[in-house]
């Protein structure tokens, strides 16, 4: 298994001071930062895009940023956040109509791809695509918004792509995202993932080294 990732999600944080924000919680030992883009369309919220991504850069973030694309179409934004400095971008089989070519696009990009399945996306998308994937990310929730609670069913869809990723022998990261939180993470650590979103977890809690740590703690455990 591959060391375990903390991604928080920007989404709640506080964007007036997003900078210092983001710095604060790589400084409080976060490894990613998860980067919630949404349309008011394939999702009813609409937050930030390569703008926002672009100017992290400018302002000094190194740490890896993980943009989750929740829009409609998805092609015509790749580029834009590969120029912006998106390491990773994942998008939704749903928002694709040609959901390999999308992949190679981001790859193409020189981005990492990752395949997105809401709490009732079924699992075949991965039939054909599962070797192109560098990321697979599972919906612990409906998309759209932060601080939701977790729908237990992601736990079985975890240990199935568990299976599917480790027999592949691939390093496919498998993420999820959606009401994760220093209670549960244990037992979603147990059924396979091994890199964790969280939002309000984090920056609704005003010390985020100690919520990173407790995270930690409870993965180990
Ligand atoms: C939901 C987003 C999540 C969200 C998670 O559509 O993809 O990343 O910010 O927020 P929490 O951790 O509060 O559930
Ligand atoms: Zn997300």
């Amino acid at each position: 298994r591959q060391p375990a990732v903390i991604a928080p999600s920007i989404l709640s944080a506080d964007f007036a001071r997003l900078g210092a924000e983001v710095d604060a919680v790589i400084a409080a030992g976060a490894d990613w930062v998860h980067f919630d883009v949404m349309d008011n369309h394939y999702v009813p919220n609409l937050t930030i895009g390569p703008l926002v991504c672009e100017a992290l850069r400018k302002h000094g973030v190194k740490a890896p940023i993980d943009v989750h694309l929740m829009v409609k179409p998805v092609d015509r934004i790749i580029p834009d956040f590969a120029k912006a400095g998106a390491t990773y971008i994942s998008f939704h089989p749903e928002a694709s109509e040609h959901i390999d070519r999308t992949i190679q696009l981001i790859r193409a990009s020189g981005c990492k791809p990752g395949l997105v399945f809401n709490p009732a996306t079924p699992l075949h998308y991965l039939d054909y695509v599962l070797d192109q994937l560098d990321l697979i990310l599972i919906m612990s929730v409906n998309p759209g918004f932060g601080g939701q609670s977790f729908i237990p069913s992601a736990l079985e869809k975890l240990r199935q792509v568990r299976e599917r990723i480790d027999r592949s022998g691939r390093a496919i990261r498998l993420e999820i995202d959606g009401g994760v939180k220093p209670e549960n993470i244990g037992e979603i650590a147990a059924a396979g993932a091994d890199t964790f979103v969280a939002g309000s977890a984090i920056f609704g809690k005003p010390d985020y080294a100690a919520v990173v740590r407790d995270m930690r703690a409870a993965i180990d455990g």
